[in-house]
């Protein structure tokens, strides 16, 4: 487990849209994918998370709304056509839409929001372990009434985008943030005042 797991979780860096070709995760690979992300922590059992798969013809619906989403903002002609352009250029996308319930009587919003982002996490890492790159994007678009109306149940928040694809040449390792001994410290009792 140890020796296959961790070169995976140790290697993940995001792979944006640009870098990546045909072809993106098949329906075998985009089941383990979620089973991944449902092996993330999750207080209650709510799965509080769900994904929308976009591709084939479903890719220049995306691009439409994108780009009517960039026109809706202001956006200019040449701007929103980029906008459009973004959305096709990854084999595969995956929308990320959240259901938090604000009301649970046991599980806090903060602790449904760490699951998201735990099974965010534990999808990419999936997608990686089997030779793919991927990246999360969001930006002003998930606050876009149309592409809301899109992808969004009731009570569901519209997280962003996963760009999924296979890298087109191996991405030029990204130095770690930070040491491991930034984010990992000793605590020996309350700090005294
Ligand atoms: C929910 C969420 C939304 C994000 N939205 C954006 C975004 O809109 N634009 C962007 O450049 N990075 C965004 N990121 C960050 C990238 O996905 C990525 O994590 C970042 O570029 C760091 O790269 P790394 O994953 O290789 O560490 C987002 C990350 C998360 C978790």
């Amino acid at each position: 487990m140890q020796s296959d797991a961790l070169p995976v979780l140790l290697t993940r860096q995001s792979v944006g849209a640009r870098h990546l070709v045909e072809p993106g995760p098949d329906d075998a690979a985009l089941r383990l994918m979620c089973e991944a992300a449902l092996r993330a922590p999750d207080h209650g059992a709510l799965v509080p998370f769900r994904f929308a798969v976009v591709r084939g013809a479903a890719r220049a619906q995306l691009a439409a709304l994108f780009e009517q989403a960039a026109r809706d903002a202001g956006k200019g002609d040449a701007d929103a056509r980029i906008d459009a352009e973004r959305a096709q250029r990854a084999p595969l996308t995956l929308a990320v839409l959240a259901r938090i319930d604000l009301g649970h009587t046991l599980v806090p919003a903060h602790e449904q929001w760490a699951c998201v982002g735990g099974a965010l996490t534990n999808l990419l890492n999936a997608a990686h372990a089997l030779g793919f790159g991927g990246k999360m994007l969001s930006g002003a678009k998930v606050r876009s009434p149309v592409l809301q109306r899109a992808f969004c149940e009731a009570g569901e928040t519209l997280v962003g985008w996963v760009a999924l694809g296979t890298p087109a040449a191996s991405p030029a390792r990204q130095p770690r943030k930070l040491a491991a001994d930034a984010v990992l410290r000793e605590w020996s009792g309350p700090r005294t005042p």
